[in-house]
């Protein structure tokens, strides 16, 4: 018998009951609710609403369903969803005592704290996979300040850089991320419980209590909103989407390089497949199958955020769906940091066809410009003087590099014999120390920085990296 079949005249439909189930997804979150429920309880006895000697059969009730559900003697069925599952588990142990636990509470409050605690344990577990990563490119970085590649735009040669300044620059992302999952984490905590159906309750509850025991920064100031707001959902999808786009792109450019053409990277057996056809192919498929769940993990944020598009206050069971985004976007995230921070150190990096590749494309055209500049010329006129050297170049099948100071001097009178070693492959990276530049002591300090304000990060938010 459903818990709330005192006004109806007839049993639902079984196909309206399968609909109607929550119970599949949301047995997730049965630790959550039988400790708020703990708490909740706790609360009504110490504000005088229900005896303490009640509060304390139902907690200790709680606990052992909670055991015997983790024990496996319990199995978790045959109700509308996991609230209603416990609390008929509790009354059908303890009966009358049982019933008095849903005073001063509503499923909407109830399932929006479970989710709320749900998801703050979400945020730690993603950040701390995200500090993992940053330290496992901190650490390849750290190896690889003197490894040449092409910097790309347009995915065009552009200018020489190091793995160690590309490596870093996925840590400032990965970073970000885990600041942005931190300060979702300060609105997921907020305590709704209390704010009952939707207006409130006429028991004298003591929300602030509730908070304390579940260690939930703040309450909810308006019940109305308490019950409503899926917003920490959205936003907690919305890093999950982000944090899914920076490993794609990080994934694209690992497959790019990992191909025949680029051979900068050889993948590891253990994180590569073969062909059932073709037996010379080794195919990059975790990094693929990284980029592709991008797609998913974005479309759990769409889905919720037009599941909540219009609806009116307060509660409404389209809200249901929220709970399938956020579980799908959490598991997926976690194993694309998972499987990245493994198949990262194995990767294998081919110095050798990186400094070729960096050396071609005339990505020195650039320091050929600004010697000129530094020799007085405005920059237009250097670029302009520059482009007729690659030209020339291009035509006579050769490259700035091996170009001879006369030759050099045949497009200008201020070019001297240094320009020799301007065009170099270590003084083009050298050179470019300005502060996020290319250079490995400039590196160095980038990667010492990112690392502290890691720590620092973390550190504040109570985490130990
Ligand atoms: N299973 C429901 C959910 O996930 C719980 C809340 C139900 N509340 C209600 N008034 N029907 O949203």
């Amino acid at each position: 018998m459903k818990l709330w079949s005192g006004r109806f005249e007839k049993q639902s439909d079984g196909i309206a009951d399968d609909f109607n189930t929550s119970l599949p997804f949301d047995k997730k979150l049965m630790p959550y609710d039988i400790e708020a429920s703990i708490a909740h309880c706790k609360m009504l006895a110490a504000c005088g609403i229900i005896a303490d000697s009640d509060a304390d059969k139902i907690c200790e009730t709680l606990l052992l369903i909670k055991q015997d559900i983790l024990s496996g003697t319990l199995i978790i069925e045959n109700a509308e969803d996991i609230h209603m599952f416990v609390e008929a588990e509790l009354i059908k142990r303890i009966g009358d005592i049982g019933k008095k636990l849903h005073t001063a509470r509503s499923r909407n409050d109830q399932v929006a704290t479970d989710f709320r605690m749900y998801l703050r344990d979400s945020v730690i577990k993603i950040t701390q996979k995200l500090s993992g990563l940053i330290t496992v490119l901190t650490d390849i970085a750290n190896r690889h300040t003197d490894t040449a590649l092409p910097g790309y735009t347009h995915l065009q040669k552009a200018q020489p850089v190091t793995l160690a300044h590309h490596y870093t620059a996925y840590c400032e992302m990965f970073l970000r991320d885990s600041e942005r999952f931190f300060d979702c984490y300060k609105r997921i905590n907020v305590l709704p419980l209390g704010s009952c159906a939707l207006a409130g309750t006429t028991y004298p509850i003591d929300r602030k209590m509730t908070a304390a025991l579940l260690g939930f920064k703040q309450v909810c100031n308006n019940s109305m909103d308490g019950v409503s707001d899926r917003d920490f959902a959205a936003e907690f999808l919305f890093c999950c989407a982000l944090t899914s786009m920076h490993l794609s792109r990080l994934c694209e450019e690992l497959i790019l390089w990992s191909s025949g053409e680029f051979s900068f990277i050889e993948f590891d057996d253990a994180y590569s497949t073969g062909s059932s056809i073709m037996p010379q192919k080794k195919n990059p498929d975790m990094a693929e199958l990284i980029r592709g769940k991008t797609g998913r993990v974005y479309g759990n944020l769409i889905a919720l955020l037009t599941t909540l598009k219009s609806l009116p206050l307060a509660y409404n069971k389209d809200m249901q769906e929220d709970k399938q985004a956020a579980f799908d976007s959490e598991e997926t995230v976690l194993n694309c940091l998972n499987i990245m921070q493994a198949m990262l150190p194995s990767v294998r990096i081919n110095k050798a066809e990186m400094k070729r590749a960096a050396k071609g494309g005339f990505s020195n055209a650039t320091d050929v410009a600004d010697y000129l500049v530094k020799k007085g010329m405005p920059f237009r006129q250097a670029h302009e003087i520059t482009g007729r050297i690659v030209l020339y170049c291009i035509k006579n099948n050769t490259v700035i590099e091996k170009l001879s100071t006369e030759q050099f001097k045949s497009f200008s009178d201020k070019f001297e014999s240094n320009i020799l070693n301007a065009v170099k492959l270590e003084n083009v990276i050298g050179g470019r120390n300005s502060l996020g530049g290319t250079a490995k002591s400039e590196v160095k300090r980038q990667l010492k920085d990112v690392t502290a304000r890691m720590r620092k990060l973390y550190k504040n938010n109570g985490l130990i990296i």
